[in-house]
């Protein structure tokens, strides 16, 4: 099954309308990259409306970190769906597990904002499905079932024709933002292994649901990284607030 690379940024709480201006004509200098990967933004959302001025959709795709599960009402501090899709959002990150760790994320949540982005009316959003385990988990052997959890709870009740809005991330705790990377080998295994649960689940469908990597990805471990079979492109974090190597990094999904 071939399926496009994807490469998406998510800059965190990090970013200013410089950073904005800067990542955009880089990409914009690089239209051989973005004719072979889709590429795709999450910044913070206050600067959606800053990168909607500067893009150009079918070249780079903008993406929320975070959604309200509500559609509209009292959660002061909050997005709906409508709000980051009238902003120009496509792509919406969920169960990230800084969401998880530090801001109420439970499995619940995390399954009601999957089942609430996916059937949204208006944008046919794809759902960026975080999964991953913690240093301690790794040490207990415990990677492949937490996982298995995270996903059988999120896409509990996901048809097969609605994942073809979905794309699972597998991003290790303990490589996130640490400088230390998932080795190909690791990361592999674990992609090989969502793949096959996918599969299991929805047939064809789940084969066609692109897997991305996400934990210190930088310029000079893409390229392996990405060589893997069942790893097709990266959540970048730090990496992407550096807009020459973001591009190298979308160069290496090419
Ligand atoms: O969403 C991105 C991931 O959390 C990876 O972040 O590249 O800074 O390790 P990082």
């Amino acid at each position: 099954m071939q399926r496009q690379s994807l490469v998406i940024a998510n800059w965190k709480m990090n970013g200013s309308r410089h950073l904005v201006k800067q990542l955009a004509k880089t990409l914009r200098d690089a239209p051989e990259v973005l004719a072979d990967v889709t590429v795709a933004v999450c910044p913070p959302a206050v600067l959606l409306a800053a990168w909607q001025s500067e893009v150009f959709y079918d070249q780079v795709h903008l993406g929320a970190q975070d959604v309200n599960e509500n559609a509209a009402g009292a959660h002061t501090g909050e997005h709906s769906l409508d709000l980051v899709a009238e902003a120009g959002a496509e792509y919406v990150l969920v169960g990230h597990s800084e969401r998880r760790q530090f801001y109420g994320d439970t499995e619940q949540r995390i399954q009601a904002k999957v089942a609430a982005a996916l059937s949204a009316s208006e944008t046919k959003f794809k759902v960026v499905l975080c999964v991953g385990e913690s240093e301690q988990e790794r040490e207990a052997e415990q990677t492949m079932q937490v996982v298995q959890a995270q996903l059988e709870s999120a896409l509990q009740n996901v048809s097969s024709a609605q994942m073809a809005q979905v794309v699972v991330a597998y991003e290790p705790v303990w490589a996130i933002g640490t400088g230390k990377t998932a080795s190909p080998a690791q990361a592999q295994e674990v992609h090989a292994f969502i793949r096959q649960w996918l599969q299991q689940k929805y047939d064809v469908a789940g084969t066609s649901v692109p897997l991305l990597y996400g934990g210190s990805v930088k310029a000079e471990n893409a390229e392996t990284l990405f060589a893997e079979a069942d790893i097709d492109g990266g959540l970048i974090g730090g990496a992407s607030l550096e807009p020459e190597a973001f591009l190298a990094i979308c160069r290496a999904a090419q």
